[in-house]
């Protein structure tokens, strides 16, 4: 993929819920085929902030089908980039945003006949919406199940077009609501997407077995806690794909040895290609990851979250060894091919080889 950042437009900013809203956004027209993306997908945009540069990753919510670029942004407590999108950004505004990435998606097939379920919580809906829309129109014969866990009503992001994409596929759309502060009628959509309600979920409204894939996007006790229960109810993890956008902090052993990791590596060489282009880095404990190392050396190799879950700075290592911290953006595929998260790498041995290109 192309790390470099283009100047998109603000088309218009719509108000889903009283904190998170749409975006929609218009490529240049000398990049439009690079802002072609999969279902599932997400960019990653850039904007200073009193003169320091931050960047956010946010999933398309429309389908590839509907020809446009649409992200929702739900504000944060304290989140400097989802209250600036959600009080001050305004159509005609311009935004730097990187081409689509991301590996939460599906090759949807025209001939298939599969369900699909996902459970999503809060604004996790963002890219499972994207999904449902891409699966239902691309996919005649499949079906689509959606758990969406909130705290209100009122807090359901775009809880029209749901209900919408409902009246057009009322046989192959199903969906279920669980409303965390508010009392339904029906006990098993009352609560949070916790364990419990997963497991009763598993047993009495989705069958597993019936099941092809599974995608799952949230608030991270809610993804492990399906995680666990899909696992305990006999789903094999290559049906399941998650998408993380946020990670929990290290524990101080798991720190400290990291830090540990990092001394060790002072002084030696890594080989790092970005844009054709192959540098000599050595490798300084003080910048701690292999990817801040290699911007301070002057490459600017690509990032976002740098917490080990948005899969930016993702680069494939083809000599020597390194070892990641955390990694809850790459699969086991792209594991086994050598890729490594470089925002959360150090090497481990002389004579790391690694580029950021494809
Ligand atoms: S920058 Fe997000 S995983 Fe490294």
């Amino acid at each position: 993929m192309s790390h470099d950042f283009h100047k998109l437009r603000v088309v218009e900013v719509r108000r889903e819920t009283p904190d998170a809203v749409s975006v929609r956004l218009e490529a240049p027209r000398d990049a439009a085929s690079k802002f072609e993306f999969k279902p599932g997908q997400h960019l990653t945009l850039r904007r200073e902030f009193n003169g320091e540069e931050v960047r956010r990753n946010y999933s398309l919510c429309a389908s590839p089908n509907e020809g446009v670029l649409k992200i929702g942004v739900k504000k944060i407590a304290g989140g400097v980039f989802s209250t600036w999108a959600n009080e001050e950004l305004k159509a005609g505004a311009v935004i730097d945003a990187m081409a689509p990435h991301g590996s939460f998606s599906w090759n949807f097939d025209a001939t298939a006949a599969n369900h699909y379920t996902a459970f999503a919580g809060g604004s996790g809906i963002t890219p499972i919406l994207s999904l449902i829309k891409a699966a239902l129109e691309t996919e005649p014969k499949s079906r689509f199940t959606l758990c969406y866990g909130n705290r209100t009503a009122a807090g359901i992001m775009f809880l029209e077009e749901l209900a919408g994409l409902k009246d057009r596929y009322i046989d192959r759309l199903q969906m279920f609501h669980f409303l965390e502060d508010e009392e339904e009628e029906v006990a098993i959509f009352n609560g949070r997407l916790d364990r419990e309600k997963c497991d009763d979920i598993l047993r009495t409204l989705i069958t597993p077995s019936s099941v092809d894939a599974f995608f799952i996007c949230g608030p991270g006790p809610m993804m492990d806690a399906i995680e666990a229960a899909l696992a305990e109810h006999g789903v094999a993890k290559g049906k399941v794909l998650i998408e993380r956008f946020t990670t929990a902090e290290l524990s101080a052993a798991q720190a400290a040895a990291a830090r540990a990791l990092e001394e060790k590596a002072a002084g030696l060489k890594m080989s790092v290609t970005l844009n054709g282009r192959r540098v000599s880095v050595t490798f300084d404990p003080a910048n701690k990851s292999i990817l801040d190392n290699v911007r301070a050396a002057g490459l600017p190799a690509p990032f976002a979250c740098k917490g080990g879950v948005c899969a930016t700075c993702r680069a494939k290592v083809t000599a020597g060894k390194v070892e990641m911290k955390v990694n809850y953006g790459l699969s086991e595929a792209e594991l086994a091919d050598g890729y490594v998260l470089t925002c959360q790498a150090t090497p481990v041995s002389e004579g790391v080889a690694l580029s950021y290109d494809g």
